[in-house]
């Protein structure tokens, strides 16, 4: 890419912690708005992403049940996350879950930016979080170290506005830039059927700009683009690079971690499809070759 051709685009942000750290919590108190309430048992049902500004500044976050859409993604070449929020319960420490988020941020060697939550709580001990949190080799900043670390409450707010602050930059710092020009390369996130809607699938652009009534590939399938809608809801024409926008016009469900990518024209679209069924059928034609040497 030409350089002049780049532009700022907001950071990616994943938030990942044990089950019942406060992930939602906290997108809900960043995003003002009350989905952990209406969720059945306070259970993520699905992945969101949200684009919210701090400051003029937008940074877009994505809402994981666990981090196994992390790595399923990563797992397909769709590494969209630019910084990991882990988020810690102040009251429970490290758990099972969050020694993989950490794991699973390492290897793909994301910054980690450790949020210990429920700090409102009597039972918090974020002392403790921190010792815990050396013993994994994210040695704080206060203790020395180099991982930035905030103790907030997702519940009261408390700390919030700083995390958002330091997310802005580190952004800046990163220097995350894309070309809004041209052919969209968009990550699929999340992807289900829809009553009335089809297959509907969450995608962050990656590159280029989605629009409406643009042809595309998408895994084997050919598609086209026939509503966007973003994440207030809103139908909207078009979705730059960082932006989170739920795409209807896919013939069959993609898959998390596919790549949907945009195409100059119908026929294009429905020959590489073509192509790809093709390649599949053959790939599952091979007869697996049995060892015979045990
Ligand atoms: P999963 O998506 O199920 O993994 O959970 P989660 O990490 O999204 O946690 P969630 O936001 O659903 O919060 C779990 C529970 O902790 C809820 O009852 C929240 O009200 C509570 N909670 C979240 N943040 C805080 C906090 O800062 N303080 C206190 N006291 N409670 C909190
Ligand atoms: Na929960
Ligand atoms: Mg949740």
């Amino acid at each position: 890419e030409p350089e002049e051709a780049l532009k700022l685009r907001p950071p990616i942000i994943t938030i990942m912690g044990h089950v019942d750290h406060g992930k939602t919590t906290l997108l809900d108190r960043i995003r003002d708005s009350r989905i952990t309430a209406g969720e059945a048992g306070g259970i993520t049902q699905h992945v969101g992403a949200y684009k919210v500004e701090h400051e003029g500044k937008p940074v877009t976050f994505i809402d994981t049940p666990g981090h196994a859409i992390f790595s399923s993604m990563r797992a397909r070449g769709a590494d969209i996350t630019d910084i990991v929020v882990l988020v810690v319960a102040a009251n429970d420490g490290l758990m099972p879950q969050t020694l993989e988020a950490i794991e699973h941020a390492k290897k793909a060697e994301k910054t980690i930016i450790v949020a210990i939550n429920k700090c409102d709580l009597e039972s918090a001990n974020p002392m403790h979080v921190k010792t815990q949190l050396a013993e994994q080799g994210l040695q704080t900043v206060d203790f020395g170290g180099d991982t930035e670390c905030l103790e907030i409450s997702a519940l009261t707010g408390q700390g919030v506005d700083d995390l958002l602050e330091l997310l802005a930059l580190q952004a800046e710092v990163l220097e995350l830039k894309a070309n809004p020009k041209g052919n969209a390369r968009a990550a699929i996130i999340e992807a289900k059927f829809q009553q009335g809607r089809g297959a509907v699938a969450s995608v962050i652009v990656e590159t280029g700009t989605l629009k409406v009534g643009k042809p595309f590939i998408c895994g084997p399938f050919a598609g086209k683009v026939k509503a966007l809608i973003n994440d207030l809801g809103e139908s909207v024409k078009e979705a730059t690079p960082g932006t989170p926008v739920e795409v209807i016009g896919f013939e069959e469900l993609p898959r998390v971690g596919d790549e949907l990518v945009e195409m100059d024209n119908d026929r294009g679209a429905k020959k590489l499809a073509t192509e790809r069924q093709g390649e599949m059928r053959a790939e599952r034609l091979k007869v697996p070759q049995k060892s015979r040497m045990e």
